[in-house]
């Protein structure tokens, strides 16, 4: 097996001829192109290294194919952030091995956040033998290369270099939508909460050029796309230490500046690094859609500090009301774990309580997970796993009925959306407040903006009649 050695960190085109000229000596590769198959398994930085990945193999003459039955490369790009992702990858990684062995041809390869760990590298090795290639998050850049050596070596690779990581400008790209984009404005974290993996595979905090994050953000803006997603770990902390003395705010006042009917979302804030001089940034720029993610994970003191998030519940309500006094109708959604180890039904209850107090608009609601090498992991958890899914149960319905009342107050109103795919005999119109409305309508209003009318809602679903394409 190859060595592991430290990755340049410029894109090397060098090896995308090789690729193309490997799949053309084939018998019958004159004539038909090679096809991929790429899936992605975790977040939004995951999504956005894929459309890099594709744009790489596009390059490199793969069409793409929704079959892995089809495909001379199967490509999955893997999460760790729970057992439960890294679970499903192994169980679908698993399912190819009868692809490969009626056609040995096919190049199974494993990338992402789940691989970086030196434990699963270690496993895959040992016990899925028919996986050829396995490179981490640090040298996506270099996928050619090691693609090309996987092919046309007689080993299988696995580069998985460790680090803190580097920011590589100029990759190919090919988008999944056509008005709605991810645009990376950093990569990494250093905020190491006692329960997360994603520091340890994704290297450390840094921010990418303001220069090279506009020219991409006014190319998106030429190309027809509506609306553009800021991508990072924690975009607060975008620009810190750097010269150019560009920090978020400011990134967002720039892209605001950008002509064009456009609106500019953003994720994941960190509560301790967003300040008052965010939300009035906001609240001047108006193609910042409004509404803000906000991960709070939990309501209690204690655990908020055992989970190392360095703010307390107090400060997070205080932002919340500040942000909604300048940014009339803002809407709050939320990241939170339940079952943390050590949490009592006390510190749950400080988290149903937050919960009330701040009325978010939807939740994503996880329990805990331990990930091996965090410092949670190695934390006392008595309570038991039927506990805290009975815990998880109470939380979700708190939840719905406030997103039920939530949706039924906005019931008569008139708003701007955009119209962004459709549903069984309905489009889905997103609204800047990031809540979708159920709308009657032709599919060529896919991908336009539209006041929309809010005349129903049932539960959580809100039902409403396009007045006006914008
Ligand atoms: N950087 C983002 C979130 C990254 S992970 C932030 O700080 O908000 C997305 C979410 O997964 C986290 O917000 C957290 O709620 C959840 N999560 C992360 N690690 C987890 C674990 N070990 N168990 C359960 N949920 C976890
Ligand atoms: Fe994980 Fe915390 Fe970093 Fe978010 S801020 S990625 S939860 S360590
Ligand atoms: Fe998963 Fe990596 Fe994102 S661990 S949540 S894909 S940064």
């Amino acid at each position: 097996m190859k060595d592991t050695k430290a990755a340049p960190d410029i894109f090397d085109a060098g090896y995308i001829d090789r690729v193309r000229a490997f799949f053309a000596s084939r018998p019958g590769g004159d004539i038909k192109a090679p096809l991929a198959h790429v899936r992605t398994f975790g977040c939004q930085q995951n999504v956005s290294d894929s459309e890099r990945i594709k744009g790489m193999l596009a390059q490199m003459g793969f069409g793409f194919t929704e079959e892995p039955e089809q495909a001379d490369l199967i490509l999955f790009n893997t999460c760790a952030v729970r057992e439960h992702a890294e679970d499903r990858v192994f169980g679908n990684v698993g399912a190819l091995k009868g692809i490969k062995r009626r056609r040995p041809d096919v190049l199974i390869a494993l990338c992402g956040c789940m691989v970086q760990q030196e434990h699963i590298a270690q496993r895959i090795k040992a016990s899925y033998p028919f996986v050829g290639l396995v490179f981490g998050t640090h040298v996506l850049h270099r996928f050619p290369e090691l693609l090309y050596n996987a092919l046309a070596g007689q080993e299988r690779v696995f580069e998985i270099p460790e680090g803190d990581g580097s920011i590589v400008e100029d990759l190919p790209v090919c988008r999944d939508g056509k008005f709605k984009a991810w645009l990376s404005i950093m990569y990494g974290c250093n905020n190491f909460c006692s329960y997360c993996i994603v520091p340890y595979v994704r290297g450390r905090e840094r921010s990418r050029d303001p220069e090279r994050i506009l020219e991409e953000a006014r190319e998106l803006v030429r190309g027809g796309y509506k609306e553009i997603t800021l991508l990072g770990q924690n975009v607060n902390s975008y620009g810190k230490g750097q010269e150019h003395g560009v920090d978020f705010p400011k990134l967002l006042r720039m892209l605001n500046d950008i002509p064009g009917d456009f609106w500019i979302r953003f994720m994941t804030s960190h509560p301790k690094d967003a300040t008052r001089r965010l939300f009035d940034t906001i609240a001047e720029c108006e193609k910042v859609a409004r509404h803000f993610h906000l991960p709070f994970q939990s309501g209690s003191n204690r655990i908020l500090k055992a989970m190392n998030r360095g703010y307390t519940r107090e400060q997070y309500i205080e932002l919340v009301e500040y942000a909604k006094s300048v940014v009339p109708g803002i809407s709050f959604t939320s990241d939170v774990i339940v079952g943390f180890p050590g949490e009592t039904r006390e510190d749950f209850e400080q988290t149903l309580d937050l919960i009330r107090r701040v009325g978010f608009t939807s939740l994503f609601t996880f329990i805990y997970s331990p990930r091996k090498g965090t410092p949670a992991a190695g934390m006392e958890d008595p309570v038991p796993h039927k506990v805290k899914t009975e815990w998880f149960s109470e939380m979700t319905a708190l939840q719905e009925q406030i997103a039920a009342a939530h949706s039924a107050s906005m019931v008569g109103s008139v708003r701007r959306a955009l119209i962004e795919g459709e549903g069984e005999g309905y489009l889905e119109a997103r609204l800047s407040e990031n809540i979708v409305v159920r709308v009657e309508g032709e599919k060529s209003l896919i991908g336009k903006f539209a006041e929309v009318e809010i005349t129903g809602a049932r539960s959580w679903v809100l039902t409403g009649r396009v007045k006006n394409v914008l």
